[in-house]
């Protein structure tokens, strides 16, 4: 089983997910860290109280030097062995240092059908477009935000009379069903990534990689 720390900045529902789909048998991978950036991030506690190792680094006290943050980030990783990272509401952008360090093995999911809606306020965004489907997105991280080649997706619908919230609500009921098969095609070697594009083991692994 592979070693996985998720990095998140708030609530950590999607790792909360991941921790529970990790209870599994025949699961590929273990979470063995949850590193958060934000010290009062409501995941910290999910975490811990599932004996799971927890960390804050505060971005804060680094005052805008992303590169000494990230090394504390890449420091704890690699104390805990860490041998994939998944981003699950992390929300500081990353160096490409950091992202070329962890290339292939650095996961990020975003809630919309990438590369439609890239950033922030996608439900938001999704309505005034009047687009019909929605969805979220598991992808590999590379240097533009939210572009890295796509690893998994699940589409919702837009029903009539949707807020943004209730929108919300539908897609992250998708990612909490998407990210635990998008970590295991990953973790199990089954999608990797080759130069920009994700390459399957096989056709079973593309059909996991659709909700
Ligand atoms: C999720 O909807 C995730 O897709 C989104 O933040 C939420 C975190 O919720 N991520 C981004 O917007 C990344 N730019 P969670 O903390 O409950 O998993």
């Amino acid at each position: 089983r592979r070693r996985v720390g998720v990095l998140i900045s708030g609530r950590g529902s999607n790792m909360e997910a991941l921790i529970e789909a990790a209870k599994g048998a025949d699961y590929p991978a273990d979470i063995v860290l949850v590193l958060a950036n934000q010290p009062d991030a409501g995941g910290l506690a999910t975490a811990a109280a599932q004996g799971i190792t927890t960390v804050v680094v505060d971005h804060r006290p680094f005052k805008g030097d992303r590169a000494a943050f990230e090394e504390a980030i890449d420091a704890r990783l690699r104390q805990e062995g860490v041998e994939f990272v998944c981003l699950a509401g992390f929300m500081r952008v990353l160096t490409p240092s950091f992202v070329t360090a962890w290339r292939g093995r650095l996961i990020n999911i975003h809630p919309s059908l990438l590369p439609a809606l890239p950033g922030l306020h996608t439900h938001e965004r999704a309505l005034a477009a009047g687009m019909r489907l929605h969805g979220c997105t598991v992808h590999f991280v590379s240097h533009e935000l939210d572009a890295g080649p796509i690893i998994a997706q699940a589409a919702v619908p837009v029903r009539f009379g949707d807020t943004a919230d209730t929108l919300a609500a539908r897609v992250l009921a998708a990612e909490h069903r998407l990210y635990p098969r998008a970590l295991a095609l990953v973790a199990a070697g089954r999608a990797t990534l080759a130069q920009d594009r994700v390459i399957y083991a096989d056709a079973q692994a593309v059909a996991e990689a659709s909700l």
